[in-house]
This record gives structure tokens, sequence and C-alpha cells, in this order.
């Protein structure tokens, strides 16, 4: 599914340099290794902020407390992304409430999170946090417009989407505030867990510091209880390594994308969608955004037996997400059911996550793509 080590061989050096470093100097938690990132970081995304913290998870709750969204508050969010997209919003003490996604983007469906505005319990919300899923932005003009007409804070879960746009504007530049992970296995990973907030606001940026040092501006002095959430000097440095290949990794994931679209045509798998009927549908870019490549997800209505299928001959796949969040048993208290968000059920039964990382070669995609003509055969 992924090898990270074929990312890591080339670096050895430069990484094993920047390590060095941060033991030359003791600097352990932030200092300069993590400011130095966090820099450069900014300035690649186009934002004044980045802050960098201790992981993607950490970084959407600061993200959301920095920006005041708390109890009393609702956050309009998507049912179909990872856990901390919605427990986060727990975390800052505000209510999440859920909306379905687009069929053919697996994003955070506008006009259903209209439709939750516009409900009795839309009131109550202050900010929308779409995901964008996969690597490709959320549909950013619709979420502004509906933003500014009822005056609520936008912040991006961004972890996907190290170095996606939309428009021209990159994911982290688009919302009020934005949550990136490091996680080992995103397009731009650290060597264990960190995150980033991204903003424009000086007072958001401000009180995210604030926040992820336990709430403290002077040193003992907690004027909020904030939270330990600070990125490790180690995370910092090689983060900075990685952020000079991003760009071109980004980009050979776009060729790795491209070579498994013209594949799966080659061999007459593919179907128009957005639903599978017999065959595969493929993921599209959307026009005016410009995809990352995170995942590289088909969808199919046999989907567990292709996975078995594909596992036997020891081909890789990944389902994300087989359980919308609605129906996760922690998140019962929200009071969804089965049936609340039927694109999101869908997409759980249906989603297959295929092997991509900037290193995969084209043997290797013509074994998959070879692998998923004989079982759908
Ligand atoms: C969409 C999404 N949001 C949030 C997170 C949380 O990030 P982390 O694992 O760094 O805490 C992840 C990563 O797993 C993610 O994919």
């Amino acid at each position: 599914m992924l090898d990270l080590k074929r990312q890591y061989q080339p670096l050895y050096r430069e990484l094993m340099e920047a390590l060095g470093q941060v033991l030359a100097t003791q600097q352990f938690i932030l200092g300069e290794p993590v400011a130095a990132f966090e820099k450069s970081a900014a300035e690649r995304l186009g934002v004044t902020h980045a802050i960098g913290c201790s992981s993607g998870t950490d970084a959407l709750w600061l993200a959301l407390a920095a920006a005041e969204i708390g109890p009393g508050q609702a956050v309009v969010t998507t049912p179909f992304s990872f856990f901390a997209s919605v427990s986060a919003i727990l975390r800052a003490g505000a209510t999440p409430l859920l909306a379905d996604i687009e069929p053919v983007t697996f994003n955070l469906n506008p006009v259903a999170v209209e439709a939750v505005l516009n409900s009795p319990q839309g009131a109550t919300v202050r900010a929308i946090l779409p995901v964008h899923l996969y690597g490709q932005c959320a549909d950013w003009t619709a979420f502004d417009h509906l933003a500014k007409e009822r005056n609520l804070k936008l912040i991006e879960d961004a972890a996907q989407a190290w170095g996606a746009d939309c428009q021209g504007v990159k994911a982290g530049a688009l919302g009020h505030a934005a949550a990136f992970s490091f996680y080992p296995t995103k397009n731009l990973s650290a060597a264990g867990d960190a995150g980033m907030v991204t903003t424009n606001s000086d007072e958001i940026a401000e009180r995210a510091r604030m926040l992820r040092q336990h709430g403290m501006r002077r040193r003992y002095h907690h004027d909020e209880t904030g939270w330990n959430a600070r990125m490790d000097g180690f995370q910092g440095a090689i983060l900075a390594v990685k952020l000079r290949y991003v760009d071109t990794w980004n980009l050979l994931r776009r060729t790795v994308a491209k070579r498994y679209h013209a594949l799966f045509h080659a061999a007459g798998l593919v179907e128009t969608g957005p639903y599978p009927i017999h065959g595969i549908v493929l993921p599209q870019e959307v026009r005016g955004t410009h995809h990352v490549w995170h995942q590289y997800v088909i969808r199919t209505n046999s989907r567990d037996g292709l996975r078995q299928f594909l596992t036997e001959r020891k081909i890789g796949s990944e389902i994300y997400y087989p359980v919308p969040l609605h129906l996760q048993t922690a998140l019962k208290g929200l009071g969804y059911k089965e049936g609340s968000f039927p694109e999101a059920e869908r997409a759980a039964r249906e989603v297959l996550a295929l092997p991509i990382f900037p290193e995969l070669r084209e043997d290797e995609q013509q074994t998959v793509v070879s692998a998923i003509a004989e079982f759908l055969s």
C-alpha cells in the first residue's frame, strides 16, 4: 500500500544531518527547528501564520479553540472522514452537526450543509469544518459564500491535502484557520506524530500558540485551560527537509494517478458513475481544483470481495472509511441513525483505496490493474 523506505533512502544523509543538529542544540520541543519549519511552511502555503503542534488531531482542536468555537455552539462537518474531524469538535466543547457528502468527490456537500443551517439546530452553528478528503479541496466557492452570508467561521481539515489548491489558493489558506496532519502516511510526513495550524488571522494565531502551551502567554501564568500540544524539535527538523521535496512528490503522485486512469481505461473497466454497476468508478479531479492524490479511491459494488482477492495476491488496499462517523459507537450520542446520511453510508460500502505514493512503479500499477481486471472478469 505504501513503501516509505523508498522515500527515506535518498534522503538519508540530509535527514541524519538535520537530526544531528537538533541533538547538537538540544532543542527537543519547539525551539529553532520548529520555528524554521513553521516559517518555510507558511511561505509555501501563502499564509501569515503556521503553528506547529503535536498531531493533526490536536491541530483541529487548536484551530477550533483558537477561533473561539466552544460550548453552546455547533459546527457542521462530514460523516465521511477520519474520527478526529468530529472528536476535535467535541473536545472543543462544541456540538458536531453532520451533513451528507457529494458522491463524486466524497467531500462535504454544501447543499446538505445549507439544509442543516436552515433547520432548527442551524441557529447555533458558528462554523463549518469541511475536510479536503483524499487530497482534493472541498467546494470552497460554495462554503465561502455560505460562511459570508451567515457570518460563520470556516475551519479546514487539510490533514490529507498538503499542496492541494482551489482556484489557485492553497489548502490551509482558504479558511479562517486550517489543520494539517504530518502522520507518517501523509503526503508531507513526520517521523512520528505531528501537525500544524495555519491562519491569516493574527488573533487566531496568537491564541493557538497560547493554547498549545497550556494556555500560557507568560511562563507559569495560565490565561486559559490549554493543553500540551507542542511539536518536537526532531519532527520540525525532519519536516523542514521534506518540505523541500513535497511539491515534486505531489507531482509524481499526479503522474501515478494519471497512469491508473489510463490503465483502467485500457482494461475496459471504467464506468462513468457516480455509482458503480458491474465495473469500477474512478476518482475525479474537479475543475478548478488541484488534487494531490493523497489517496486514489475507486468505487465498486463488490468491494469486500475485491479487497480479499487483492490481499490474497499480496496487493495492498485500504478502506477509508468502513464505518461513517454517525454510526460509530463512540458517537451514538449525536443522535443519528442508519439512513441519516445515505451517500456517506453508500461510500463506506463501495470505496477502496489502491496503492499510491510518489515512488510507485508502472509495473506495480499494472499488477494492481491486472488483478482487478481478473477479479471483475
Ligand atoms: C481527515 C483527517 N483528519 C484528521 C486527522 C488526524 O491527524 P493525526 O493522525 O495527525 O492526529 C487525520 C489523520 O489521520 C485525517 O486523515
